[in-house]
């Protein structure tokens, strides 16, 4: 039996990590300055968690889910998002900061049981941000153009920012069931998906990706023509400052989410470089399921952003890579110089030198390839006749200069000339 990695999962392998390691350093240095704290949530949860807070008529929902019993039958979810797990983190551990607000980010896997294609896995990972406590457009917008630094730090330059607001509880419903009347006159035009699905969701129908639905689309109710006085202020002051901002935008009516804890700014970040699965990333204002979830009232904002469609974008150089190279290659010629080249490169790396080496003391020229190959500045020789004049052999590799190195003194003699 062969075995290998599941459908749509797949292996992240030491010549790329160092990419997801970058995007990593930028996200923990930019997220920081703005106030944010790392938090590692649990990989799996109580199902119920995330049945209540992403929506029971959404797809996560109703058929993405990875849900098992464990041995002592409790039904256990592989997360599929990271916001469910961290309001529940933020309600369990009173992580409240009135009149301030808390704010944490996330990085890890999510699971969700779709269809594999380009850029859509069974197991992703996100990048997540969630500003928790404050009802201000002032954190919408800051957490927005905080994203789009980043992407600029990363060298994504064709990223698109679209926004829309979703309303609130005052208004919501009943542009829901306006919709709905809406969308009954059309239901011979509508794909099968959102015949089943618009009486219980029927927001959902706006965002169908089904061109004869995409039409249909067109011409139905906008909820930003139904919004209440707070929701509309909400939006306009959100464009106001990002106007301000100098942060581009557009408003796509029919972005939706498909979550069910938003309410006002809804937002999505896309991409023509990505293909059919276009967004790299997805957020907004969620400002009810703390309490929904029996917190404290709590207004929040935040969005997450799939790692492998983000990384996929950035135009990496391979020799920015910095595990493809070494400071020093350790070269050992003869049975004689098993122990003391063991004992150099162990003194080496614990003065912080990156040495590679070759464990089978080949020929010179074998080795010589092995050290080109590695990128290294310098090479340290060791031959018979080294071991036995004590005085070992370094080559710049850029300049082919040799130095000779006493080797009872081979980590200053080394730090004169290889500096890391
Ligand atoms: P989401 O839109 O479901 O939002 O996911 C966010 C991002 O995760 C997407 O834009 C996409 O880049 C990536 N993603 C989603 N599914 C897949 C998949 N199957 N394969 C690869 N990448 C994928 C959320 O998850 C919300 N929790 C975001 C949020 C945080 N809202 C408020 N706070």
């Amino acid at each position: 039996m062969k075995l290998q990695t599941i459908r749509g999962v797949k292996d992240i392998l030491p010549n790329e990590i160092w990419k997801w390691q970058w995007v990593e350093s930028i996200a923990h240095k930019i997220f920081l300055r703005y106030g944010f704290q790392e938090i590692r949530i649990p990989v799996f949860e109580d199902t119920r968690l995330f049945s209540r807070s992403i929506g029971e008529t959404t797809d996560i929902v109703e058929k993405e889910m990875y849900t098992f019993e464990d041995r002592s039958g409790d039904s256990i979810t592989l997360r599929p998002e990271g916001t469910a797990s961290v309001v529940r983190a933020y309600i369990e551990h009173k992580m409240y900061a009135p009149p301030s607000v808390t704010k944490m980010f996330y990085i890890g896997p999510m699971f969700r049981y779709e269809r594999p294609q380009a850029g859509r896995l069974r197991q992703f990972y996100q990048i997540g941000v969630e500003a928790m406590g404050s009802p201000s457009p002032i954190v919408d917008v800051e957490v927005m153009t905080m994203l789009i630094e980043f992407f600029h730090e990363l060298g994504i330059e064709d990223s698109k920012l679209q926004i829309n607001s979703l309303g609130n509880q005052s208004c919501r419903p009943q542009y829901k069931n306006f919709l709905k009347l809406e969308i009954k006159k059309y239901l011979n035009q509508l794909c099968k998906n959102c015949n089943n699905r618009y009486e219980k969701n029927p927001l959902r129908v706006l965002d169908c990706k089904v061109e004869q639905c995409k039409k249909v689309a067109k011409n139905l109710p906008k909820m930003i023509d139904h919004l209440d006085k707070t929701s509309e202020q909400h939006f306009t002051e959100v464009q106001k400052l990002l106007d301000i901002a100098n942060t581009p935008y557009t408003i796509n009516t029919n972005l939706v989410r498909g979550l069910d804890y938003y309410n006002m700014t809804a937002f999505e970040v896309t991409s023509e470089n990505l293909g059919s699965q276009n967004a790299i990333c997805g957020g907004g204002r969620y400002d009810t399921l703390v309490e929904e979830l029996s917190g404290p009232s709590t207004p929040c904002f935040g969005f997450a952003l799939g790692m492998e469609r983000l990384v996929s974008l950035i135009p990496f150089k391979e020799e920015a890579n910095p595990n493809n190279n070494s400071d020093i290659f350790l070269i050992c010629l003869g049975e004689s110089t098993k122990i003391p080249g063991f004992q150099a490169a162990h003194e080496l790396r614990l003065a912080g030198f990156k040495v590679e080496r070759d464990y089978e003391l080949a020929s010179m020229k074998s080795q010589m390839r092995k050290a080109n190959k590695s990128n290294c500045r310098f090479t340290l020789i060791i031959g018979e006749d080294e071991v036995d004049s004590g005085n070992y052999v370094l080559k710049n590799m850029e300049n082919s200069e040799q130095h000779k190195i006493d080797s009872n003194s081979l980590t200053t003699e080394v730090e004169k000339r290889v500096k890391i």
